[in-house]
């Protein structure tokens, strides 16, 4: 009990206390600066969701920094990527002080946690052609478009160390249905280099095709506009550091030793190494055999032969493989009602070369967001909640660094974590592509509907998206395992955004990844950076400052509704049938659940019961994607615990949904387990868990 409130009944206490808080209140309201520039876009009603501190509108004032937002988000972006800075080596050490130092200069402290993981550099590599066993020419493995060779050579991290003298057969992009073209053909790739295109999914997936074809090795081209070449990882089963599968690898962690099978199944079995397309070309034009289909052809100039003739290729390749320090930098802003439940932004810093888009357009936002929280901070503002802003490392190798962290803080997390907001390349060209857990569509649309189309004046990002899409909202949803998302979505059950500018941009991964074509052709002005800051930190302030969580469950009950509908194209409908009945609870709980929001809007806000009363019912909306989680994970990937967002394992999956249920359909196809049975267990897993989410919602025992 304080000090200065002895003996009075609890209701004097609670007048009190009601007192005070007015008082506060008015106190601050007075002191309060009036932002310079206000943003003519925001609707009034944003008025009244200010945090617990002096600002009557947080998310005005965070708008009224947008005006030079583009010069420092350019001068971040140039200073980010004079050199390349992949994990674990000095340069990602420069990286790392860099933004540990704009976010003190923005008046934010940071930690920084580090951790001891298993990293694999290129440490000899070598290419040549060979005919009726002579060689007949070196073939490069250098990146053309890189003469200064300053970046790491083309490589995928984690391929093991191997060496073939073998013939080369091209596989297009890696496929099964490539594979049964090639049995047609006659052409066999057991004891062959085989030469694939990009495109065909996840680069260790394709590697684990080719040898489980009885392929030696595998060489990938692609992307190779400008003379790039992309690198990547080849790491398999999901992200994280392979020695600490699970848990986080701090200095004193248990390890598992390289021999270990756990650890083992987290790589190929066979090397591989990305090529260059000139190389490709080279290679394609030697190999002969019969003619390749014509869709095969890609962007080379003839129709090319399969192989499998008499040309040979002679490969090796050393793998580094060892324990390096990455670092992953975490700035909390502590929230002056509920420090305990956190909302959560992060970006990855590590880039396979200079990282101009992939990941430091995102960095350059995040210190920016930084810079104006700092400044809303210093104007008296607090966040109810804690916002917390994480800089991640290593994500490259495998969502490393933010997995550690996941794995790390997983009970605080599942209890306290309200949203995890993600940015990886953040900017690559025009055009809004947003990304979410469907309980966050509304909010999203919502702030869309506040922030200018950076390629348009006067309108908004929303109104050039929906005219893109056909008047369709379409927001993609997180089943990919490709960003920092994946851990506390698809491990931890947070919901999650991923927002990005542009697509498809042609130097993935690639040095052509610089400063100069950002500032060229991914982002001239710099506006697109801007909205993106603007999107994300808005999204950050109303998850923090709103009194109810700006959830909707009524768009993630439609959602599964579609979802499931889709799923009666590929199976019986009776077989459904729980799914469905758990979604028609689900979709009453939700409905029940947005009325129950509306309530609160009427109510005041400084009595401590109608305080619990809201803390309860945000709890509510934060548990429910907890419900989506299963303690025992999909089928062989016990990681993944996320039932309804996770990736399939068959990359070529047209479920982007219900990941269970796509493994099972796989599996009955090419009866790898053989058991229908198992597509039914899967069904009842994703209803059981759909009616778990329901009875949260509803907030009572059953
Ligand atoms: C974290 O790692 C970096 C790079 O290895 C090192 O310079 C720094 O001292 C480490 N910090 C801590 C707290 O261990
Ligand atoms: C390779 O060997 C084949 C037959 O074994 C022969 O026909 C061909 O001329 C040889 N090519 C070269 C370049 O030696
Ligand atoms: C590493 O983890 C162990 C076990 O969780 C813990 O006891 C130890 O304090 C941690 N060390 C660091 C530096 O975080
Ligand atoms: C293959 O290349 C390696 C590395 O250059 C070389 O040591 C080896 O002798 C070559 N093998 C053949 C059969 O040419
Ligand atoms: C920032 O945007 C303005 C237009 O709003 C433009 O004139 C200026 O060149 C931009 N600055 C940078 C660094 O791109």
């Amino acid at each position: 009990m304080p000090p200065s409130l002895p003996n009075f009944s609890l209701s004097t206490r609670l007048l009190l206390l009601a007192l005070i808080i007015v008082f506060l209140v008015t106190f601050h309201l007075h002191r309060s600066p009036k932002p310079s520039s206000l943003n003519t876009l925001i609707p009034h009603h944003l008025g009244g969701t200010g945090g617990g501190g002096a600002t009557a509108d947080p998310c005005r004032l965070f708008l009224s920094f947008s005006a030079t937002a583009n010069s420092s988000i350019s001068s971040h972006l140039r200073a980010l990527t004079r050199e390349p800075h992949l994990a674990g080596t000095p340069s990602a050490a420069a990286a790392a002080d860099y933004v540990r130092t704009h976010l003190e200069l923005a008046g934010l402290e940071s930690l920084t946690r580090n951790y001891s993981v298993l990293l694999s550099y290129p440490a000899a590599a070598s290419l040549s052609l060979l005919l009726n066993g002579t060689l007949v020419k070196t073939l490069s493995l250098a990146e053309p478009a890189d003469p200064t060779a300053r970046a790491v050579a083309p490589y995928h991290s984690y391929s093991p160390s191997g060496a073939a003298v073998a013939l080369v057969v091209y596989a297009n992009l890696g496929r099964d249905e490539d594979y049964l073209v090639l049995d047609r053909l006659s052409v066999d790739v057991r004891g062959c280099v085989v030469l694939v295109r990009r495109g065909g999914g996840p680069r260790g997936t394709i590697v684990e095709a080719a040898a489980a074809r009885g392929a030696v090795v595998v060489l990938m081209f692609g992307n190779g506009v400008g003379g790039g070449v992309e690198r990547g990882t080849v790491l398999l089963g999901g992200p994280g550091d392979p020695l600490t599968p699970g848990w986080a690898a701090n200095a004193s962690a248990e390890r598992f030793r390289f021999a270990d099978a756990e650890v083992r199944k987290r790589f190929p079995k066979i090397p591989s190494m990305p090529v260059s397309t000139v190389t490709a070309v080279e290679i394609l034009g030697a190999i002969g055999g019969p003619p390749a289909p014509l869709e095969w052809k890609a962007e080379m100039s003839a129709v090319v032969g399969v192989g499998g003739g008499s040309t040979m290729v002679n490969f090796t390749y050393q793998e580094d493989r060892k324990l390096a320090e990455i670092q992953n930098i975490i700035t909390i802003i502590k929230g002056c009602e509920e420090p305990d439940r956190y909302v959560i932004l992060g970006n990855h810093r590590d880039a396979w070369t200079y990282g101009a888009v992939d990941p430091n357009s995102g960095t350059a936002v995040l210190l920016d967001v930084a810079s104006r929280f700092g400044a809303l901070l210093r104007s008296g503002w607090r966040p109810k909640r804690t916002i917390i802003l994480c800089s991640w490392d290593a994500e490259e190798f495998g969502m490393i660094g933010s997995t550690e962290w996941v794995e790390q803080n997983l009970e605080n997390l599942g209890s306290k974590a309200v949203v995890y907001l993600n940015l990886d390349c953040a900017v690559q060209g025009p055009g809004f592509f947003p990304g979410a857990s469907p309980q966050l569509d509304k909010l999203l649309i919502e702030i869309m509907k506040q922030v200018t189309d950076p390629d348009s004046e006067g309108i908004t990002v929303y109104h050039t998206w929906v005219a893109k899409n056909g008047g369709v909202n379409k927001i993609e949803r997180l089943s990919r395992a490709d960003s920092d998302f994946t851990a506390f979505l698809h491990h931890a059950g947070v919901p999650a955004t991923d927002i990005y500018f542009g697509e498809d941009y042609p130097f993935y991964h690639t040095t052509l990844d610089t400063y100069e074509w950002m500032e060229k052709h991914g982002d001239p002005s710099f506006l697109r950076h801007v909205a993106t800051s603007e999107i994300w930190g808005l999204l950050g302030l109303r998850l923090a400052d709103d009194r109810i969580l700006p959830f909707d469950y009524n768009s993630y009950a439609s959602q599964l509704l579609e979802h499931t509908n889709a799923l009666t194209a590929l199976l019986d409908g009776l077989k459904i049938k729980p799914i469905f009945a758990s979604i028609r609870q689900f979709t009453a709980a939700a409905k029940a659940v947005q009325d129950e929001a509306k309530m609160f809007e009427v109510q005041g806000v400084a009595d401590v019961a109608s305080c619990l009363r809201r803390r309860a019912f945000n709890d509510k909306l934060i548990l429910a994607e907890r419900s989506f989680l299963d303690a025992e994970g999909l089928r062989g990937r016990p990681w993944f615990k996320h039932l309804l967002y996770s990736p399939p394992k068959d990359s070529a999956s047209k479920l982007s949904f219900f990941p269970g249920i796509a493994d099972a359909i796989y599996d009955a196809k090419n009866s790898i387990k053989g058991e229908e049975s198992n597509i039914d267990h899967e069904i009842w897993r994703v209803a059981r868990a759909i009616r778990r989410a329901a009875d949260v919602l509803r907030g009572e025992l059953t």
